[in-house]
């Protein structure tokens, strides 16, 4: 299959492109704008590969897309602002990338007749005390970030129902792994652990993410892709859901540090209090999770430990005017 594979150079993207590589014949074209969020160095392993190839541009820009689909056989769209807190501060981008890019996008997929696949998450539900989401849970999305990604998921849908193009959805619970920018919660705690940084917990940090390895969640995204049925929503959920103190608490102890860091801070508004994805309509396509959180942290936290050539420049560069922007105070 030649892949067109918009928003590969963010995180799920950039691990997801590994993946096929390694484990398919598929041939590889990245699309990215290469936001703050997205970076080359995520794909330098692969920047040389024979079936790879990287272009620069934004799925909202009509003539680039059409460019890049030429000769492609399947579009994945990973694309996306992604940081609900940057939502909450201004959503402008995130109705132009994850609403209108993804019909532009889809206008360019159904010219072609290219199977499409876009990669959502478990916010579209918005939250849940107990019991868990199934596809035909009605769609409730709390924040901007959210709200547009249902937009793009809705667009999807109706390309199926309008026009017969072969769209499937594909909606993630919390992925942590290698290359996950900063600003979100893993990352963020264990850089500030290995700093000796205060580690700022929303709330009463009793808010539940269901967490799910970036690798785990490729492999459903190329089951999906390979034989989801046209038309239809498939959720991924991780295999462990863990609140956040728990988590923090956590990485504190893969760290060496003690919990005096943790610092207790202003909520998020409209903050979700708990995700659940029952996903046993992708298990019946033969997927199922291998990563258990315990191990896929313990090898996170190690990743980031041993890969300050990734993080440094981040550390030091946009990231840090927007932690002090948003946390009201200064990386030490
Ligand atoms: P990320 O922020 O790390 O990466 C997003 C990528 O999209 C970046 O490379 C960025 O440069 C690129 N991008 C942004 N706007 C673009 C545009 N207009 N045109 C082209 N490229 C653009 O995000 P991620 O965590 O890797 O998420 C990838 C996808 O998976 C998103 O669609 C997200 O909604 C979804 N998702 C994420 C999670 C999670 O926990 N991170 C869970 C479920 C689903
Ligand atoms: O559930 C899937 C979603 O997971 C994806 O669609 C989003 O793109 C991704 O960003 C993520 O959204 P969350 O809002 O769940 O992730 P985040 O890492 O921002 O926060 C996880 C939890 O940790 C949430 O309850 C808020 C809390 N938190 C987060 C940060 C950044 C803190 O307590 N302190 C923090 O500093």
């Amino acid at each position: 299959m030649r892949l067109l594979v918009a928003g590969g150079a963010g995180f799920i993207g950039c691990n997801f492109v590994r993946l096929r590589l390694r484990e398919t014949d598929d041939q590889i074209v990245v699309l990215d704008k290469l936001t703050y969020a997205g970076r080359e160095e995520n794909l330098d392993d692969v920047r040389d590969h024979e079936r790879f190839r990287f272009e620069r541009g934004a799925i909202e820009d009509p003539r680039v897309v059409a460019e890049v689909m030429e000769g492609c056989d399947a579009v994945v769209n990973f694309a996306a602002e992604t940081h609900v807190d940057r939502s909450i501060a201004s959503a402008g981008d995130f109705v132009t990338t994850n609403a209108r890019g993804t019909w532009v996008l889809l206008e360019a997929a159904r010219e072609r007749g290219l199977r499409y696949v876009q990669v959502s998450t478990d916010e579209v539900y918005g939250s849940i005390e107990s019991g868990s989401f199934t596809e035909s849970s009605p769609l409730r999305p709390s924040s901007p970030y959210s709200a547009t990604k249902a937009g793009g998921d809705l667009l999807a849908a109706s390309y199926f129902h309008t026009y017969g193009l072969p769209t499937v959805v594909c909606r993630g619970s919390n992925n942590y792994g290698p290359y996950q920018y900063p600003e979100k919660l893993i990352p963020l705690m264990i850089l500030n652990a290995l700093a000796g940084d205060p580690l700022p917990v929303y709330g009463d940090g009793l808010n539940v993410r269901n967490w799910l390895h970036a690798e785990d969640f490729g492999r459903a995204i190329g089951v999906v892709l390979e034989s989801g049925v046209p038309g239809d929503a498939y959720n991924v959920g991780g295999p462990d859901e863990c609140a956040n103190l728990d988590v923090v608490r956590r990485i504190l102890a893969l760290c060496g540090r003690d919990e005096s860091l943790i610092e207790f801070v202003a909520d998020r508004p409209g903050h979700d209090r708990r995700y659940s994805l029952a996903s046993e309509k992708v298990r019946a396509l033969g997927w199922s999770p291998q990563v258990r959180f315990e191990q896929g942290l313990e090898q996170t936290v190690a990743w980031y430990r041993d890969s300050s050539w990734w993080w440094e420049p981040i550390r030091s560069g946009e990231y840090r005017s927007y932690y002090a922007r948003h946390y009201g105070r200064e990386l030490g």
